[in-house]
Parts: structure tokens; C-alpha cells; sequence
């Protein structure tokens, strides 16, 4: 008998996120894969977030989000509107509830459920106004809970908001150009890019807030958590190659290049062009090594073979990786980053696929 892990079933709600079930296996080569199989200091846990589980989408003061929206087809969402007692005061009673159990609580700053009202006043996180608004937002959070908190990830899976929000259409917002969906404005081709440059500033710009004003007196760590597929050529050939890591820098290094390097990976400046935001030198600065940990979310590895690019008319973040990918498989994954301390994995060592264990999953 041993402990597997299953790592995030990709239900369709893909909000869900729940990781580590507890399998048993009787017998075969799996009856070797248990916890010291992960490095110490590797946690189990579990996780929940507020507009799968919470409910009470218009109680306690609390304004409509835009999966309120989303699903269903107001109060000021910044803190100009001051802050909601009720809403401090519920946090309050479950963290206290979660240590008072022995839990350590790991908190999410934003899983993509973000006020209506911004939505409404100024696109949301299309427009650089969502900077200054998270980062009071993220400084709430610091000042309420940040006494008990250590850990604080302040996005969850921005690629997933980006690409489903604003590519595909299929999670809120819900915008996508008028040939990639069912919806009723967007620009695949743009705005995916917006949304995620703003998205990365706001991270960074909250992890300064957090280290220079927090950190030394509440001794916590920040980070953020990403997702990505791994991508393994379909054959051989170089054009396969180049597509495997092509899919890689569009859904991995999109996040990570700027994090490490404080710039995009080539391919995608090279391929998008104008479509894809600039930073500065200065906000490059500020992006390059924001975090304490980074997290990844891993589901599922793909073949990626290349394809031609798209007819210039209809760009999108979907097809600009010129690459299509076929098959899927689980594996389990996890980085050999240090267990504690920070973490900083050169890029191109952590594209090494030696720099990764697998294993195949039972
Ligand atoms: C856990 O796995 C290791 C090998 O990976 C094995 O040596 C050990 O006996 C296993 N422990 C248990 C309790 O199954
Ligand atoms: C598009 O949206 C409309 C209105 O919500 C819905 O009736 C229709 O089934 C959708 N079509 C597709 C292809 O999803
Ligand atoms: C790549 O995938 C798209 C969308 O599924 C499909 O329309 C296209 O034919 C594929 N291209 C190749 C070369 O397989």
C-alpha cells in the first residue's frame, strides 16, 4: 500500500483545483511510489476557493463577480468603497479556524473572480488601472491576515484567465473576436496578451508592496502559482521540435521568462509582434525574480507537432504558437527546487527535462 498522488483532475469546472487524493495500490512497481518519494519539506494539502464553495454570491455586502456574470447570462469593487468588516471578519474566523485544526493555510489572492464593477468601470484587467487596485486589494490582505498567513500566492493560473477569458471565450469574461466563439466582443489576438502583461505587473507590483512594507516584521513568503502542460515533440524532426518548444514558451515561459529574466521568451516576441505588450526597463526590473516559490499546476503532457501559421487575418494567442498538439498523458511531476528559501531555477534549466522527475502514474 502506498500514497499516489493524482494531480488536478481537469473537471470541467475548471475552477476546481484539488490536489492530492489519496489512492491505494496494491501491488506492481507502484507499490514503491510513497511520500519519500517527494523531497522533505514537500506538503500535502488541500485546496478551495471562493466562488466554487463559498456561495453567497450577494450576501454579506459582497458585489456580483464576473463569474456571477458569466454564469448567469453592485458595489464598487476598489477600495475607494472602504473596506467590508463582514468580509474581514468571515477570513478571519476560518483562518483562525484552520490553525486552531493544525492546518497551515496557504492563501490565493485572486482566482479569477473579480469584482463586477471593475469589469464594468474600466475593462478590468484590459486597462493598467487593475494595478493600483489589486495592490491595495493584496495590501488588505497583508495588513487583516498577514499576522497568521505565511504563504501568499497572489495569482492563480493567469495563463488559464487569459486564454479561456479572452482567447476562447469559454470562462468569464467570456470575450474572444467574433470568429473564434460565441462572443460578444473581444480580440483573441490581443487582448489575451493585455490581460497577462497587466496581470504580471500587478503580481509584481503587490510582491514589492509585500517585501518592502510586510515581510520583515510577518516573516511570510510570496509567490505565484502557474500552470502549464509539458509538451514533448510527436516526432523527431526538428520543425516538431521547435513546435514542442514553442507551445512551451506560450503556456510556461510567457510567465516564467519574465519572473527569471524580466522579459517574454523570443519566440513569442519574435511571432506576436505589437499584439504583445512591452515592458519597460523599469517594470522589467520589478518583474525579474518577484517571488519567494513559484507553483505549478500540472495536468497533462501533449505531443506538439508544427503547423504552418494562421492567414494573418485572424490572429489568436490559440493558433500563435504554430503549433497543434495531440494525445495526452498524466505523469507525475514536481520540480527538485530547494524544499525551503527561495527558488530560482534558471530558465534554461528548468526547460532541461533533465531538471524535472517523472513519474508515470499508476
Ligand atoms: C517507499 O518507497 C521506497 C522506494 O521508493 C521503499 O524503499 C520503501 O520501502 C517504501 N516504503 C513503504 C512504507 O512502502
Ligand atoms: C452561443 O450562445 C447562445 C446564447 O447564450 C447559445 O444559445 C448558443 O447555444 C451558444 N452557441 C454555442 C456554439 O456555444
Ligand atoms: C491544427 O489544428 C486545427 C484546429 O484543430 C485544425 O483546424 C488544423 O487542421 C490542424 N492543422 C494541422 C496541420 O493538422
Amino acid at each position: 500500500m502506498a500514497i499516489g498522488i493524482k494531480i488536478c483532475s481537469l473537471l470541467s469546472d475548471l475552477l476546481v483545483v484539488l490536489l492530492v487524493v489519496a489512492v491505494t495500490l496494491e501491488r506492481g512497481a507502484c507499490s514503491s511510489f510513497n511520500r519519500s518519494s517527494f523531497p522533505d519539506g514537500f506538503i500535502f494539502g488541500t485546496s478551495s476557493s471562493s466562488y466554487q464553495s463559498e456561495g453567497a454570491a450577494m450576501e454579506g455586502g459582497k458585489g456580483p463577480s464576473i463569474w456571477d456574470t458569466f454564469t448567469h447570462a453592485h458595489s464598487d469593487g476598489s477600495l475607494s468603497e472602504g473596506i467590508n468588516k463582514e468580509v474581514v471578519e468571515f477570513y478571519n474566523n476560518l483562518i483562525n479556524e484552520l490553525i486552531s485544526n493544525g492546518l497551515q493555510p496557504l492563501v490565493t489572492i485572486f482566482h479569477w473572480d473579480l469584482p463586477q464593477a471593475l469589469e464594468d468601470k474600466y475593462g478590468g484587467f484590459l486597462s493598467n488601472r487593475i494595478i493600483e487596485d489589486y495592490v491595495d486589494y493584496a495590501e488588505v490582505c497583508f495588513k487583516e491576515f498577514g499576522d497568521r498567513v505565511k504563504h501568499w500566492i497572489t495569482f492563480n493560473e493567469p495563463w488559464s484567465f487569459c486564454s479561456f477569458g479572452y482567447a476562447s471565450g469559454t470562462s468569464a469574461p467570456g470575450r474572444c473576436s467574433p470568429w473564434a466563439g460565441n462572443c460578444t466582443a473581444g480580440d483573441s489576438g490581443r487582448e489575451p496578451y493585455t490581460v497577462c502583461h497587466n496581470q504580471l505587473l500587478a503580481h509584481a507590483s503587490a510582491v514589492k508592496v509585500y517585501k518592502n512594507k510586510y515581510q520583515g516584521t510577518q516573516k511570510g513568503k510570496i509567490g505565484i502559482t502557474l500552470v502549464s502542460h509539458w509538451f514533448i515533440p510527436y516526432s523527431d524532426s526538428k520543425p516538431d521540435q521547435d513546435a514542442a518548444q514553442r507551445s512551451l514558451d506560450f503556456m510556461y515561459g510567457w510567465f516564467m521568462d519574465p519572473l527569471t529574466r524580466g522579459d517574454y521568451p523570443f519566440s513569442m516576441k519574435a511571432i506576436v509582434g505589437n499584439r504583445l505588450p512591452k515592458f519597460t526597463e523599469q517594470q522589467s526590473e520589478l518583474i525579474k525574480g518577484s517571488y519567494d516559490f513559484i507553483g505549478l499546476n500540472y495536468y497533462t503532457t501533449n505531443y506538439a507537432y508544427s503547423v504552418p501559421p494562421s492567414n494573418g487575418l485572424h490572429t489568436s494567442y490559440t493558433t500563435d504558437s504554430q503549433a497543434n498538439t495531440t494525445g495526452s498523458f498524466s505523469l507525475a511531476l514536481y520540480l527538485s527546487a530547494g524544499n525551503s528559501g527561495s527558488f530560482a531555477v534558471h530558465k534554461d534549466q528548468i526547460r532541461q527535462p533533465s531538471h524535472l522527475h517523472y513519474r508515470e502514474r499508476c
